[in-house]
């Protein structure tokens, strides 16, 4: 029933501005700027710019956590993003999250132990890749001038606090003190079969927390073949730790978003899904990713998904995403930019709507890796278009006809165009769009 009354209001709002013609495009303009002053606080399903949880010289770790005031989104997906400055190094660890990282900006190489197997992999802009709970892991930026920016997605579902994750680092020293140190002294020397003061070198040298530069003398250690050699003097003495593990390239792949074709291009822009049978691993981790780019002024069409929740996060541009409750009112209308986080529950209705001063992209998560089939509310694919007329008139209380030439104005599907601009009123005259980038407004230096 409740369902119903949503589909239902939403039609007869877009139906009704339909009928307003001219003056609908007014209105719309006057409701851009009213919601264009709108506290971002307002917006329950956005989730609040970056808590730090890790800092040092050489870069950071930040995660998204929701609004005082916000709904609680279930917790298994936590968004995390990674900046790491040129040259550094984020020391081996593992989380207890399954995790899927997603390249914002920069190249990496990322080292990680797969079934006993030492995999080394560079990823670029663009690149997913999936790594499972548990799995030892380090990355390097090893660029000498750009910094590195990763978002991960975790699910979160089996950690021991669901909702949360914990990184274990597997090297370090005084900051981060590995987890080894936890245990007693004589237990690690009979472990490693070392006397006390060999493990003292191994466990109290590093102090500089968990990403640092690598040091210039260190060169040799961006090689690979050397970088776990436990006869270099200079590389880390965690070295020995995973010394035994073979050095192994290739598998598994990752799989770069800009790669694939679009599953929907128009005029107005495009988006692609990557789900399991793009990119394999994903069925394991359940979490997949896709990517939009509307044109200016475009709008994705009011849709739901039903088979997943959705978290994006704003890569360029400006924008407004609207969500309606299931009682057909408004769940939230806020104006997002760069940066901005926003999440939206299974089968909730949404609508993401570019500024008219340039396009707006978005990348992000979902929490289901099967292919995502999203059901239209409005266009030429619609439900109401693939729905029997009839019954739709008797329950929109409308005539079969005047029903239809409603709902068969909209030619477009999926990616809908922006208001025609009404010829008495001159497009407002928009400030040069701000070329925001995503780091700064996360906060990223
Ligand atoms: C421990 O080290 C000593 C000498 O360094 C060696 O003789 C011995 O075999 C080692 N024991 C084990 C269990 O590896
Ligand atoms: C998104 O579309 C705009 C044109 O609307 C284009 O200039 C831009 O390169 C596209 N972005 C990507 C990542 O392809
Ligand atoms: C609609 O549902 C929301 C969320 O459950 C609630 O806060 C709001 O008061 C409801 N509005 C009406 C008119 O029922």
């Amino acid at each position: 029933m409740t369902r119903y009354s949503a589909i239902l209001v939403l039609l007869l709002t877009i139906a009704a501005s339909t009928f307003r013609g001219g003056s609908g495009v007014e209105e719309y303009r006057e409701q851009e700027e009213h919601y264009s002053e709108h506290e971002k606080s307002e917006g329950i399903f956005l989730l609040e710019k970056s808590e730090k949880i890790l800092k040092t010289e050489a870069g950071e770790v930040s995660v998204q956590t929701r609004l005082k005031d916000a709904m609680k989104p279930p917790h298994d997906l936590q968004i995390v993003f990674i900046s790491m400055e040129p040259k550094s190094f984020f020391v081996p660890q593992y989380l207890d999250s399954e995790s899927v990282f997603y390249v914002l900006r920069g190249s990496a190489k990322f080292g990680w132990v797969h079934n006993g197997d030492f995999i080394e992999k560079n990823l670029k802009m663009g690149d997913v890749y999936r790594i499972p709970g548990g799995s030892v892991f380090y990355l390097l930026n090893t660029d000498k001038g750009q910094r590195l920016h990763i978002t991960c997605g975790l699910d979160t579902s089996s950690s021991l606090n669901p909702g949360s994750f914990q990184s274990f680092f597997v090297a370090g020293g005084e900051d981060p003190v590995p987890v080894l140190s936890a245990f007693d002294d004589r237990i690690l020397s009979v472990a490693f079969n070392v006397s006390r003061s060999e493990l003292d070198t191994i466990l109290s040298r590093q102090s500089r927390g968990p990403i640092i530069y690598i040091e210039d003398r260190g060169h040799k250690t961006l090689r690979s073949s050397s970088f776990f050699s436990p006869c270099n003097e200079d590389s880390w003495d965690w070295g020995h730790i995973i010394e035994s593990f073979k050095f192994r390239k290739g598998s598994p792949d990752s799989f770069n978003i800009f790669k694939k074709k679009p599953d929907f291009k128009n005029d107005y822009g495009w988006s692609l899904a990557v789900d399991r049978h793009d990119y394999s691993v994903l069925k394991e981790a359940d979490i997949g990713v896709f990517y939009v780019n509307l044109s200016a002024g475009a709008m994705m069409a009011p849709h739901f998904n039903p088979e997943a929740r959705e978290y994006g996060i704003v890569t360029r541009g400006e924008g407004r995403i609207q969500i309606a409750f299931p009682n057909g009112t408004s769940a939230m209308d806020v104006s997002v930019g760069v940066g901005d986080v926003f999440w939206v529950p299974r089968y909730y209705p949404v609508c993401q709507i570019a500024a008219r001063s340039g396009p707006m992209e978005f990348f992000g998560f979902t929490t289901s890796a099967r292919k995502n089939r999203p059901q239209f509310l409005a266009g030429r694919n619609s439900v109401f278009n693939i729905m029997e007329s009839r019954s739709l008139a008797t329950a929109f209380s409308l005539s079969e006809k005047r029903l239809r030439g409603i709902l068969q104005s909209q030619k477009e599907s999926v990616i809908l165009p922006p208001l025609t601009r009404s010829p008495t009123a001159p497009p407002r005259e928009k400030e040069h769009e701000k070329e925001h980038s995503i780091f700064s407004i996360l906060g990223f230096k």
